[in-house]
């Protein structure tokens, strides 16, 4: 296991996503606000859904993370379709743990993966009115690119904002349809 130290020195270890978590997994998010549960609702928590998560999660499909605060899940970040040159980003953290420099670290992260795994370019949507979150994306270098409709995990169709962080010079990546792989 690898850890992130926060701003307020509590020290969050983490690991992959593995077999096993779905548990993990529902619980967290049923414990998010219901705020950030809107904001990031990747996909849906039936055990149905959580196995198929993870099985990408092991096939190396996607890159999935979870860090750990004793026996509960503090934060949920991924790349999705990990193994082609466009990922796409997601992050969720517990609401009591915002604030604290988790999420710049846990974006880096993600980057440094993109990065050595030979990605071009990293995507992602934030909702129009996510403050936060487009903070923390435009701070770790992402540039916003328009607005496209959003499939969140719970069906809900949205207009969000797109946003890139290039690896590959000058890379767009192609139009694609913007929902879950599961
Ligand atoms: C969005 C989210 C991941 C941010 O994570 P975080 O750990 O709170 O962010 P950090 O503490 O690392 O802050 C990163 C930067 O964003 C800024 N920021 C954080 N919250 C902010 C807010 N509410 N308003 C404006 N800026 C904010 C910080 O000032 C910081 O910049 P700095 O390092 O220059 O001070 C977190 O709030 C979250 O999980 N929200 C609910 C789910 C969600 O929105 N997920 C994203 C869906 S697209």
């Amino acid at each position: 296991m690898s850890d992130f130290t926060l701003k307020n020195g509590k020290i969050l270890q983490y690991r992959k996503l593995q077999q096993g978590d779905e548990k993990l997994l529902s619980t967290f998010n049923a414990a998010l606000s219901e705020k950030s549960r809107t904001l990031f609702m990747p996909h849906g928590y039936n055990i149905e859904t959580l196995a198929k998560v993870i099985n990408r999660a092991e096939s190396g499909e996607d890159a999935a993370f979870i860090a750990l605060d004793k026996e509960r899940i503090a934060a949920y970040w991924f790349l999705w379709w990990f193994n082609t040159p466009f990922p796409v980003l997601g992050i969720g953290i517990l609401d009591e743990f915002h604030g604290l420099g988790l999420g710049k670290q846990l974006i880096q992260h993600l980057i440094n993966l993109a990065e050595t795994g030979g990605c071009e370019a990293i995507e992602l949507t934030t909702a129009l009115d996510n403050e936060a979150g487009q903070a923390l994306y435009e701070k770790t270098g992402f540039k916003r690119i328009g607005t496209v409709e959003n499939i969140s995990g719970d069906g809900k169709i949205t207009e969000e904002i797109h946003m890139v962080y290039s690896i590959k010079p000058g890379i767009i990546p192609p139009p694609r349809k913007h929902d879950s792989p599961v």
